[in-house]
């Protein structure tokens, strides 16, 4: 049975809560609604011209056959399964992975662990990747790898594929290679899917015009969640009943519309600084998804139209209760810069109760008989309280219930709500050409053919710079 919607609460964001200076009042936001309506009416228009493909991902029933395809061929055996991927094709799978399954999947036992252990390495950190293939190494034919890239090409995902393929094939020899090695990728065109045909290696598709950071729901993030006993299809449901909600166009009956109105409604009037803050460990790497989809997608030189702008909110990862004790002093009485965005469980998925026991201080009393959840839910409140008594603008998403259906919604709900603050920031979501320059002077270091005048450029830069350290 689903569970009820996710609801977006932004009482604590109004003036009403934070007063006329940091608030915005009902009539601003109804002020704002016509230009919001307009914007989901282009979208919903665009899409029925085949754009914003990553809205079509949750009816996609050929893609999730072939995930179940892949799942029925590799999760035999598996006891382990590692991504290999960065940024866009890393982050929602690890983020998938510690919402829906217990906390401590990768230490329990084989027979209670709902599928392989996962690890999602999203980085070439030499020590990290040493101590994986340490660990590793003596169950090569019991471990899964799966190599995502979108482009084919990116550096630090090419590096970690050609070190596993040297190791399967040194230690397994061809044959049980490609039974170990699953790869998803353009269907068309890269130097992966090139590699995948030649070779003939298992591979799933990343489906055309939908990017890296828009591609948890496609083959990138269902494949390792379908691997380790996650319900896709429960998730895509969520994913489709919030694609659902996206589309109509009053923001007062969709929450990413009335997200993106928000947030650029406070971005205009100096926020700038998005904080979400998951009170639950189980959502706190979907906060980490969302920092790059909210960063790479708005934050932008050029608006649409070629003008430089210089544009974007900053979001940033805070952690309930865990950074009350390190972050709220700056966050209440530091520069009112922020917007705050809690994401609060109503109900877990199991509580811990705090027991009585005789002889206990009368000071615990308080939390003696109640258990960790309540615990949580007040220190969420009452930060919130704290947060808005000092003028702070609060957003709270509410899940029901932390579940494939909840987890669904809540991805569907910030790329749809990143579609429309695009549009309303008018900037380009889907592009990234700001990090271009850092990867073309990593292929001049490492001296890649090509990138001669880039090599020399980094040099003379560098030598006219000079080194002053201490
Ligand atoms: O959102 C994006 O497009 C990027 O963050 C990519 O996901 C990231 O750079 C990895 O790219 P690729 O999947 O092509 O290896």
């Amino acid at each position: 049975m689903p569970t009820a919607d996710l609801r977006l609460e932004y009482s604590g964001a109004l003036d009403s809560a934070v007063g006329a200076t940091h608030g915005m009042s009902t009539a601003e936001i109804d002020a704002e609604a016509g230009r919001v309506r307009n914007v989901v009416a282009e979208i919903e228009a665009e899409r029925a011209n085949g754009q914003h493909r990553y809205r079509e991902l949750p009816k996609d029933s050929r893609m999730v056959a072939l995930v179940r395809a892949a799942v029925r061929r590799f999760r035999p055996g598996a006891e382990n399964l590692v991504v290999l991927g960065i940024g866009g094709s890393a982050l929602g799978n690890t983020a998938l992975q510690t919402a829906l399954n217990p906390w401590t999947h990768n230490l329990l036992p084989t027979a209670t662990r709902r599928g392989p252990r996962l690890f999602v390495l999203d980085n070439v950190d030499p020590t990290q990747i040493g101590a994986m293939l340490d660990y590793l190494s003596p169950a090569l034919k019991k471990t899964v790898f799966n190599v995502i890239s979108k482009s084919g090409e990116t550096a630090e995902t090419a590096a970690q594929f050609l070190i596993i393929r040297d190791l399967l094939a040194r230690r397994l020899g061809k044959a049980g290679l490609a039974k170990r090695l699953i790869v998803t990728t353009d269907p068309a065109g890269g130097i992966l899917r090139d590699i995948v045909t030649r070779e003939k290696y298992a591979n799933l598709p990343v489906p055309d015009g939908v990017g890296g950071r828009f591609s948890v729901l496609s083959a990138v993030g269902l494949f390792s969640a379908a691997m380790c006993g996650i319900n896709v299809t429960r998730l895509l449901a969520g994913a489709a009943a919030m694609s659902r909600r996206a589309a109509q166009p009053d923001p007062r009956k969709n929450p990413a519309a009335m997200l993106a109105l928000l947030l650029v409604g406070f971005y205009a009037r100096g926020k700038r600084l998005h904080v979400m803050m998951p009170y639950s460990q189980q959502l706190r790497d979907l906060a980490d998804w969302y920092r790059q989809l909210w960063a790479e997608s708005l934050g932008k030189r050029d608006d649409l139209s070629g003008r430089t702008v210089m544009t974007g909110p900053t979001p940033i990862r805070a952690l309930g209760a865990t950074d009350q004790h390190s972050q709220v002093q700056l966050y209440r009485d530091g520069p009112n810069d922020k917007v705050f965005i809690f994401l609060e469980v109503e109900r877990f998925a199991r509580d811990v109760k705090i027991p009585r026991a005789a002889g206990t201080p009368a000071e615990l009393a308080y939390l003696q008989g109640g258990t960790l959840g309540k615990l949580l839910n007040a220190e969420k409140r009452a930060t919130e309280y704290a947060l808005t008594a000092n003028e702070r603008p609060c957003l709270t998403i509410r899940f029901p219930r932390v579940d494939e259906h909840t987890v669904g919604q809540f991805l569907m709900l910030w790329e749809a709500a990143t579609t429309i603050a695009g549009r309303l920031l008018n900037v380009n979501p889907y592009d990234q050409p700001a990090v271009q320059l850092g990867k073309d002077m990593t292929y001049a270091l490492l001296g890649r053919r090509g990138f001669e005048a880039q090599a020399r450029e980094l040099q003379a830069a560098l030598k006219q710079r000079g080194r002053h350290e201490v």
